[in-house]
């Protein structure tokens, strides 16, 4: 079955309380209980992971290779900084799609720019928990297309 590692980076722990009016009140263990369930819904195998700490977001990456097919990532605060974690996903050469709760277009300029996203196929920003879901369905589409 193919897989997807789904990538959550800092302070994505504390969903539920953070900021709900801009991330929502979805909890991270509710989100990965919805990945998991549209996970069986579309035949994939799914392993969640959160860190707080850059380079262990690195070895979660690094992990990914030749475990996984596709790697959901929210890079959180750090996909605004972080060279190590776009050098990561160069270097894996794993499809890696991009994923936000909030619109990081729509808030401070800062959060504009995406350092990660150039190293990504594409970025699915703006819908709250939603994010996920779709991300995991554009997961499933790549996994699609991709030659035997
Ligand atoms: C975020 C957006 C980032 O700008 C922010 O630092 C986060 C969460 C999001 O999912 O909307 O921590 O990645």
């Amino acid at each position: 079955m193919p897989k997807v590692l789904v990538v959550h980076g800092p302070n994505l722990n504390l969903l539920g309380i953070r900021e709900p009016g801009v991330y929502g009140s979805t909890t991270l263990d509710e989100i990965n209980k919805m990945l998991r369930e549209e996970a069986v819904r579309l035949g994939l195998e799914i392993e969640t992971f959160q860190s707080n700490i850059e380079g262990e977001m690195v070895e979660a990456i690094h992990g990914a290779l030749g475990t996984a097919d596709v790697i959901i990532l929210n890079p959180a605060g750090y996909t605004h900084t972080s060279v190590v974690l776009r050098d990561a996903i160069q270097a894996v050469r794993l499809p890696t799609i991009e994923v936000h709760l909030s619109n990081i277009y729509a808030r401070e300029e800062f959060r504009e720019k995406s350092i990660t996203a150039r190293a990504c196929v594409g970025t699915i920003s703006g819908f709250q928990a939603k994010s996920y879901i779709l991300a995991l369905q554009a997961a499933k589409y790549l996994i699609e297309q991709k030659p035997e």
